[in-house]
């Protein structure tokens, strides 16, 4: 019996996903390469846009024909779009099997023993699922050996009127520390040297559990032996403060890379958008990150042609990334989700106007991000190879996550080595194993 799972979206559904392979595996199930081979087939979806909404139908009118073939095969579909119009979905594609949210992984088995004795196999809960934990006891089949994410808060309470996050993933559960560590034990015993914590709003990990403080857990995470490199995403601006800040710098796994969306550049824009800070603010934690970790990379994500943005709103945004210098943005068009405060609110620019605003701002970031990678020319970075690519290179990532390749022999994958950075393309980075040393 073969699975296959087709993700969208964040790294929160990429770590569902990679939990759900894992239950299906402990059901006997191996991973299939191809969907046409799969006797189940899930899609994990997402809905933070409507361009992903329309791709998982795409994706469900072709996994379709897979029914022509072998019509006991199983269609699933789970995520945030699942969560947010399930039922929907389910009377625009009548051949799924199986739908269920984001808070009732962890029933995959039942609802799939359901789902093969020919009824339909539906759990769309209103409630948080009160023992959703129990996903965490499963193992992960991870595509990456050595760089692993562990979830450490779900949810988001912050109420950002563009957002669906908070109605597809509910609000803030931070794990236990014990739990989130023996999960850290056991991917280090299985040969994992970089941890990625992850969650929808990181740094707001441990308001909930009382007085717990985020950067209590990279502590926590950085004295389990073996673990080499510390990484974490998503952080709201509000919730990082100088204390974790600190920690960052002080503490040797913590790698010198950060992802803090902004959204918007102008106060005008950010308070519609309720983000909670103004420019100044956020220009002023951007400060104390390059004060305390001078050689960071940073990275945000901009949505444009939020509605009541003006060209000067827009322009405030292109001086914030000509000052930051952002190793990386990712920045997409604004777009109503129904049910968010801001959905109801007409747009102002057209699609047109929103399209070149975009496109502008990407062109600009492009060359910062090029300006950014030259820097790291004659330089020596330290590389963790997670693998050897298509053309027999040695592929990796800096501690700012720069990727990188290099020749050198296969055994070294899994290694952290020193690479001298010899050519500087526009998305990678070239160079020789010791270089130099
Ligand atoms: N329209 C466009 N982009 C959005 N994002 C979240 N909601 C929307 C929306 N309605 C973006 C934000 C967020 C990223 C994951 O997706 O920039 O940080
Ligand atoms: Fe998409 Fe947001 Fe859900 Fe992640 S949490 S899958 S980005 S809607």
């Amino acid at each position: 019996m073969k699975y296959y799972i087709r993700t969208f979206g964040c790294q929160m559904n990429v770590n569902d996903s990679e939990k759900m392979a894992g239950i299906l595996k402990t059901l006997g199930y191996e991973p299939a390469q191809d969907w046409k081979e799969a006797d189940v087939i899930l899609v994990n979806t997402c809905s933070v846009r409507e361009k992903p909404d329309q791709k998982v139908l795409s994706a469900l009118g072709e996994f379709k024909k897979i029914k022509k073939d072998k019509p006991n095969a199983i269609i699933g579909v789970c995520g945030c779009l699942a969560q947010r119009a399930g039922y929907e979905i389910l009377q625009k594609a009548p051949f799924i099997d199986m739908v269920f949210g984001t808070t009732n992984i962890h029933h995959l088995p039942q609802l799939l023993e359901e789902a093969k004795s020919g009824n339909k196999a539906v759990e769309i809960l209103e409630e948080i699922d009160e023992n959703e934990n129990l996903l965490d006891q499963f193992p992960t089949v991870r595509e990456n050996k050595y760089t692993a994410f562990v979830t450490v808060i779900r949810g988001c309470d912050k109420k950002c009127t563009y957002c669906i996050v908070p109605t597809t993933r509910g609000k803030e559960r931070s794990r236990r520390i014990g739990d989130i560590l023996r999960e850290v034990q056991f991917l280090v015993e299985d040969g994992v040297k970089e941890i990625h914590l992850i969650g929808q709003n990181v740094t707001a990990y441990g308001k909930d559990l009382g007085d717990v403080k985020f950067w209590e857990l990279l502590q926590a995470v950085a004295s389990v032996p073996g673990v080499e490199r510390i990484r974490f995403t998503t952080g709201h601006p509000r919730d990082l403060d100088e204390d974790t800040i600190k920690v960052m710098a002080d503490l040797p796994q913590v790698c010198e890379a950060l992802h803090l969306p902004i959204q918007a550049g102008s106060d005008k824009v950010l308070q519609a958008m309720d983000r909670g800070y103004t420019q100044k603010e956020y220009l002023q934690k951007i400060d104390l990150l390059k004060k305390y970790i001078p050689d960071i990379a940073l990275s945000t994500d901009i949505i444009v042609g939020f509605p009541g943005e003006t060209y000067e709103d827009y322009l405030e945004t292109v001086k914030v990334i000509k000052e930051v210098e952002y190793d990386q943005v990712f920045a997409f068009k604004y777009s109503p989700r129904p049910g968010t405060p801001a959905a109801d609110i007409p747009m102002t620019e057209s699609p047109e106007t929103i399209s070149k605003w975009l496109n502008d701002l990407i062109n600009i970031q492009k060359d910062i991000t090029f300006k950014k990678n030259l820097s790291y020319e004659g330089k020596t970075v330290e590389v963790l190879i997670e693998e050897v690519n298509e053309e027999g290179k040695l592929t990796g990532r800096t501690r700012t996550n720069k990727l990188v390749h290099v020749d050198g022999p296969q055994e070294y994958v899994g290694y952290i080595v020193n690479v001298k950075i010899e050519k500087v393309n526009r998305f990678s980075l070239e160079g020789r194993i010791n270089g130099g040393d």
